[in-house]
């Protein structure tokens, strides 16, 4: 593993960032409050943390946090980098190198998104069977590793969606499967552009995950990914979305998303 990465991993070490962790998950936008649910709680903010991404906006707390919850220790990062902040597709190579390096198997990303699908409205729980990426980017560029050809297909790992349909049917909550397109952002879509990842078989847009799921296959971690809908896409019965309504949405759905991941996590194995 790289060097900046294996600082990272011994700095949180010696911070007691060593538990034997079931899951990591990645907490988009209005969904950091997860933290809130879990017990004997350990953080560190990104700052801190050497090579750790810098930046974040607003909705984002910046923190690394440790803790238990249903009885199993996970690992949360509360707030991610977007490449719209640096322009950068790999500014989480070291928070997910550091989630392999750390000796987890299972990494979770969440995320809001806009649907471009009426019938999948604002407030639902999407799980990613797939992704297109609109963006241009790609986290591995001027990689010169054998391993920067990684494969994507099956990236969103089929045990894991399973369990995760498990928590759903346990809770109650409905959580169709989608495709989800990564455009780069940060100016929301022009209808057009909706229309266009219609006729290409995308269901979800948002504007990070990809770039953390290439990354994590790069490391060889399953992948999970979880979007809660914020809004309906640009144009979509005349949708123009602001970034005002994806976090109140999104922490209106929050209840909900909590729910599911409890349950998931209930349904994990304890390694
Ligand atoms: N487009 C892109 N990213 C998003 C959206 C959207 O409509 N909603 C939440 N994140």
């Amino acid at each position: 593993m790289e060097q900046n990465i294996q600082e990272a991993a011994e700095f949180v070490r010696a911070r007691g960032f060593d538990a034997p962790f079931a899951a990591a998950f990645v907490l988009g936008t209005g969904l950091g409050t997860l933290a809130d649910e879990l017990t004997d709680v350990v953080s560190i903010p990104y700052t801190d943390i050497p090579n750790f991404p810098k930046s974040g906006v607003s909705g984002h707390a910046a923190r690394l946090v440790a803790g238990t919850l249903e009885g199993k220790p996970i690992l949360l990062f509360q707030g991610r980098s977007h490449y719209y902040e640096t322009g950068d597709a790999g500014a989480m190579r070291v928070p997910v190198g550091l989630v392999k390096a750390l000796g987890l198997r299972r990494l979770v990303l969440t995320n809001a998104a806009g649907s471009v699908r009426a019938e999948i409205r604002p407030g639902s729980l999407v799980a990613l069977s797939d992704h297109l990426n609109l963006s241009g980017g790609n986290p591995l560029l001027r990689d010169h590793t054998e391993g920067r050809f990684v494969s994507l297909t099956g990236a969103y790992d089929s045990g894991l969606r399973a369990t995760l349909q498990a928590a759903a049917a346990k809770t109650g909550i409905q959580v169709p499967e989608g495709v989800y397109a990564w455009l780069s952002g940060p100016s929301f879509e022009t209808p057009a552009e909706i229309r266009m990842v219609q006729i290409l078989g995308g269901d979800l847009v948002g504007m990070s995950t990809v770039p953390e799921v290439i990354l994590a296959r790069y490391y060889g971690l399953d992948v999970a990914s979880i979007s809660v809908v914020t809004n309906l896409a640009a144009g979509i019965e005349g949708a123009s979305p602001s970034h005002q309504e994806t976090k109140d949405t999104a922490a209106e759905a929050s209840d909900k998303f909590k729910r599911l991941i409890r349950a998931f996590v209930a349904e994990l194995p304890h390694d």
